[in-house]
Parts: structure tokens; C-alpha cells; sequence
């Protein structure tokens, strides 16, 4: 986890099935286009504008976010540098791998922010403290 970069991260391009009269359909599969598989979906909406998500880092969970309505900021960290993503596309993933700390907001009114996760919900994966966090990443 301490090696994990925001270089480790990125965005990937869904393939999407469009079709002029009935809309876009896109896929994301296990062995196809994701980058893992997915254990587990969890999305965030309702979400009031101001407010921040995230703040946190996960040790070995893989998510993948995607804005499958409206938009909003993922801001990732590494402990050495930060990158921020603008998500507004239904058929754009980004890919966070684990020991990044990340940070959502500016969500748009209707916004739904959909995750893809590799595990379940293991409370004890998580990292919510920014500075045990930057301890983490200069552990041996
Ligand atoms: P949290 O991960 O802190 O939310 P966010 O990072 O989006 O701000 O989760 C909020 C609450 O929901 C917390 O009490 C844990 C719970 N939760 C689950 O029970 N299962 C889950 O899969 C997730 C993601 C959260």
C-alpha cells in the first residue's frame, strides 16, 4: 500500500451501447473492463451541495467511481502529491487503488455517484485519519 501513487489510478472508458432512439446502455464485468472484481455496489445521492464525502483511504480495497448522474469532484492523494477528476460522464470509471486518499465534493443537484468496490464493508480496512494515513504511506 505505501508504494500506491496516484499514477496507480486512472480513467477508464466503459464501452457504452448507444442507440439514437433508445439511449446508452454501458457495461462494467468482471474479466472484461474492470480493473477487479466487484464484491460490491454502493452509491451516494441526495447529497446537498456544499457538502463532502470520502475523507479517507482505504488498505487494500479497490473502488471504482462513476458519475452516472450529474457531477462531481474526486480529489486523490497520495501523500505526496494531490490530482483532482471532474466526473460528469456516465461511461467514465476512475479507478482508485488502495492507499489513496480521497475526497469527494461540488456534487451538482441530482447528482448519484455509483461505487464499485472489491470487498465488502470491512470498517477495519479503512484508514480515517488523515495523519495515520501519511504514517501508512512511510511505513517500512
Ligand atoms: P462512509 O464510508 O464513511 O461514507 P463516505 O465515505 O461516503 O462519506 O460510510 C458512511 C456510513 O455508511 C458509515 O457508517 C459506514 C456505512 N457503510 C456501510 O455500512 N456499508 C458500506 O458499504 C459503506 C460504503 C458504508
Amino acid at each position: 500500500m505505501k508504494q500506491t501513487t496516484l499514477n496507480d489510478c486512472r480513467l477508464i472508458e466503459l464501452d457504452t451501447i448507444g442507440h439514437q432512439r433508445r439511449g446508452n446502455l454501458t457495461v462494467c464485468e468482471n474479466g472484461y473492463n474492470m480493473p477487479f472484481d466487484v464484491k460490491r455496489v454502493y452509491y451516494l445521492y441526495d447529497v446537498p451541495g456544499g457538502e463532502s464525502r470520502g475523507g479517507h483511504s482505504h488498505r487494500e480495497l479497490h473502488e471504482m467511481i462513476v458519475a452516472v448522474s450529474g457531477s462531481f469532484t474526486v480529489t486523490l492523494d497520495d501523500g505526496k502529491e494531490k490530482r483532482s477528476y471532474m466526473l460528469n460522464r456516465s461511461n467514465k470509471g476512475l479507478h482508485i487503488v488502495p492507499g489513496i486518499w480521497r475526497t469527494l465534493d461540488d456534487f451538482s443537484s441530482g447528482a448519484v455517484c455509483l461505487v464499485l468496490a472489491s470487498d465488502k464493508y470491512i470498517e477495519a480496512d479503512y484508514i480515517r485519519l488523515y495523519e495515520d494515513f501519511l504514517e501508512s504511506k512511510s511505513e517500512n
